[in-house]
């Protein structure tokens, strides 16, 4: 496998991000949930309007993971108000990580998570924080590994069904 790098999304790559963000959101949890409440999610919270405002929002940063020309994953950050929860200013919220699943364990998702772990560092941030549906195995054992420890949960809506996200946090 290549080298993977990880870049910046431009506003005007939002087509791309949709595309990605779509695919992987689907191969995730297509199986888990109803075509309806899948269809809602993927309608509403992956529009491209939606979107289009969350790559303009300063708080928010988005990158690609890239083999070659290829965008295989992409990461999601939240700053300040922008988080979805907690909203301390001394935090960061990795919102979404999203690997290819023909590329999940080539260490692409460790890739973007130390890209999270640098920003958060530079900002000199004291914990990185994130919400993970609480039957999503593999994505909690990636966290427990970096170190992550839960300490509360939410419910997160996806269509109509009300799921439990745990809440993990890594202190830096
Ligand atoms: C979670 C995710 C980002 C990890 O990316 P990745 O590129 O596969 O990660 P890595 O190769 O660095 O690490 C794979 C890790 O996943 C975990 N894992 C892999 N297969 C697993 C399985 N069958 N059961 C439980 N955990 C598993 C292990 O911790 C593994 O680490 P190891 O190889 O050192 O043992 C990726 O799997 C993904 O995109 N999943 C779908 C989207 C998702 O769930 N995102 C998180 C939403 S909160």
């Amino acid at each position: 496998m290549e080298l993977i790098k990880i870049v910046p999304i431009k506003p005007s790559e939002v087509e791309a991000l949709q595309l990605l963000s779509k695919q992987t959101f689907t191969e995730t949890f297509a199986i888990h949930n109803s075509e309806e409440d899948m269809y809602h999610y993927l309608t509403n919270n992956l529009s491209l309007a939606i979107l289009q405002n969350e790559l303009f929002n300063p708080d928010s940063k988005f990158y690609f993971a890239l083999e070659g020309d290829k965008k295989i994953g992409y990461l999601k950050l939240n700053l300040k108000e922008a988080q979805s929860d907690v909203k301390d200013p001394d935090s960061l919220e990795i919102e979404r990580i999203y690997v290819l699943n023909t590329y999940f364990g080539k260490k692409v998702g460790q890739v973007l998570y130390q890209k999270a772990l640098d920003i958060a560092k530079e900002l000199k941030l004291k914990y990185i924080w994130l919400g993970v549906w609480e039957k999503n195995e593999r994505a909690i054992q990636f966290y427990k590994k970096n170190g992550f420890v839960e300490f509360d949960q939410h419910v997160f809506k996806l269509g109509n069904d009300e799921q439990t996200d745990l809440l993990m946090r890594l202190f830096i």
